[in-house]
């Protein structure tokens, strides 16, 4: 029998990494993952630099400590401000939000004209706006960037489908109409729950899942590392995730259900400062 290989971390600033989390068990079924959300901590959105290079780190060595083969920085805060922090520290291969959510926005978009939503923190380093345009040649390319902090709490309220959640919306992205963006960007953890909110305001937007492109992304970079796990059999596993939180929120199994679709029974609470 061959040895089983070790498992993906993915860390996030709470529980908004479990969006990504379940894109990566969606393209990657036969992985096994250890999430950590630094729930005592979050939101890292609006939050300085500094204070997210420390947290990123602490969460990075975390996994490192579990033997992990690959680390995924769900959080687009920490994938905009830390990665590099990140890199810096990890021996193991890290794969951030932008890159793969940028390279699949620039094959959608036809009329290069690209929208970005994310944290304050995330808008206001530039990230994506920078890796969007050092990645084209199109001198026509515009990019337009906008922070939409309040959708985080209230997709953490459930708020999903909400009257005041289309009111924030529109609020928020209507502007990208006169732009004429025909992609957008959904560079924040939480805002893949509200794809049917948003696109009610921009119809003909395609949306861009930075999740669901980490997961694909990562699908051939372990595979062309060799280190994918086998497949054992025809029949797909039940999810094979170990969950670790900083603190209990009191709703977390609710917030979990929503984003991942499934129950979360067992959670170990961890404390990453101080070490
Ligand atoms: N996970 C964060 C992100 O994707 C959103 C929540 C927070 O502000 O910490 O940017």
């Amino acid at each position: 029998m061959k040895e089983e290989k070790s498992k993906i971390g993915i860390f996030d600033s709470g529980v908004g990494g479990l969006s990504v989390l379940k894109q990566f068990i969606k393209y990657l079924p036969f992985e096994s993952y250890i999430y950590l959300g630094d729930t005592a901590r979050v939101p890292y959105g609006n939050k300085s630099s500094e204070t997210i290079k420390k947290y990123a780190k602490e969460c990075t060595e975390f996994l490192l400590s579990k033997n992990v083969k690959l680390i995924v920085v769900a959080c687009h805060t920490v994938s905009s401000v830390a990665l590099e922090e990140v890199e810096k520290v990890s021996a193991v291969p890290v794969v951030g939000m932008i890159r793969p959510a940028t390279k699949s926005a620039l094959i959608a978009s036809r009329n290069k004209r690209i929208g970005v939503i994310g944290t304050r923190a995330t808008i206001a380093s530039n990230a994506y706006q920078d890796y969007i345009t050092q990645n084209s040649y199109n001198s026509e390319l515009r990019v337009f960037a906008k922070p939409c902090p309040l959708f985080v709490p209230l997709v953490e309220e459930g708020f999903i489908n909400h009257s005041a959640t289309k009111l924030v919306a529109n609020e928020y992205l209507s502007d990208f109409l006169e732009m004429n963006i025909d992609t957008l960007i959904l560079g924040c953890t939480h805002y893949p729950l509200l794809t049917k909110v948003i696109k009610e305001i921009l119809p003909d937007v395609e949306l861009i899942d930075a999740g669901e492109q980490a997961a694909i992304f990562s699908l051939r970079l372990l595979a062309e590392n060799k280190l994918l796990q086998e497949e054992k059999d025809n029949f797909l596993p039940s999810p094979n995730v170990e969950f670790y939180l900083t603190d209990m929120p009191m709703n977390f199994k609710e917030i979990a259900k929503t984003f991942l679709g499934f129950e979360v029974d067992k959670i170990e609470i961890v404390n990453l400062s101080g070490k």
